[in-house]
């Protein structure tokens, strides 16, 4: 019996570092997966490769949120978990809320905070109708830190934190759960990149820049996208039924600092 059997789930971002390992997990652990993220390349060949689907999706899109829903519900009766991992960076060096472009502001924002707030307000009628349901949502540790230079990212995902304790308190009656899950430093695309620009601003090495950021971390190495993966496969199962509107760290005790 896998932990997830018989549960469909959608999980954006899925092609991306967290989102990635989140549906290798889902689907071996037994789940009908469908993943949708805006790289159709990346989404189609793994979905592919775990027995998943794949939809092209912008999360900022109300109207195809609304059929992904429905085609869930369409091809196979229910949705049960929905995982909003979807999420870009912005300019996490030069983004310091004097310094971050309106423009840029707007772009984290609708993708980070409007695209989760979406995709539960289209997930919870599916799971009202299926008698219950679990929504993960994806925020960071910087939702309870502040940095100078990521205005935008920090405010983006505090929002998710305040917007997943909103839909926990509304779904709780109709089971529907809605957990926040807050990662510190895991080494996927979005890392990478940081540590690439740190680098190149700072004018030291890739691997001086990944140096500087894991000695903020007590247990000193980075995490793995399968160590977030693990996190939302407790979430997603019924073994968490009793646990909503919770802020989940994973961080390598990042959050002791
Ligand atoms: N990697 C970290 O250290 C870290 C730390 C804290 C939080 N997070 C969060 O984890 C989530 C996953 O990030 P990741 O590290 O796997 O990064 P990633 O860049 O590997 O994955 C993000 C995915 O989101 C997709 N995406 C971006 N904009 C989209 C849109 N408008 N519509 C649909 N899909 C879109 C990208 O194509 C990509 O596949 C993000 O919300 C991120 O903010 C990551």
């Amino acid at each position: 019996m896998g932990r997830v059997d018989g549960k469909v789930a959608i999980i954006t971002g899925g092609a991306g570092g967290i989102g990635d390992a989140t549906a290798r997990l889902l689907a071996e652990q037994g789940a009908k997966v469908i993943i949708t993220d805006l790289n159709q390349d990346t989404g189609e060949a793994l979905a592919a490769e775990i027995g998943a689907e794949f939809v092209a999706q912008d999360v900022t899109d109300q109207n195809l949120w609304k059929d992904i829903v429905a085609g869930a519900e369409a091809k196979h009766g229910a949705l049960h978990i929905l995982v909003n991992a979807a999420g870009i960076e912005g300019d996490m060096l030069n983004g310091a809320a004097e310094n971050v472009s309106y423009d840029d502001w707007k772009r984290v924002h609708a993708i980070n905070l409007d695209g989760t707030f979406l995709g539960c307000q289209a997930a919870m009628p599916a799971m009202r109708r299926a008698g219950g349901g679990s929504i993960i949502n994806i925020s960071s540790i910087i939702a309870f830190m502040a940095s100078p230079n990521s205005a935008a990212y920090g405010s983006s995902k505090a929002g998710v934190r305040h917007l997943t304790m909103s839909v926990a308190h509304q779904g709780a009656k109709d089971k529907i759960r809605c957990n926040s899950v807050h990662p510190g430093l895991i080494d996927t695309r979005m890392l990478k990149d940081i540590h690439s620009e740190t680098a190149r601003k700072r004018n030291v090495s890739f691997e001086e820049a990944r140096e500087i950021s894991m000695a903020r971390v007590p247990m000193g190495e980075l995490g793995l996208p399968i160590d977030v993966a693990y996190l939302i496969l407790y979430l997603a199962s019924d073994e968490s039924r009793y646990a909503t509107g919770a802020p989940f760290s994973i961080d390598g005790g990042w959050n002791l600092n």
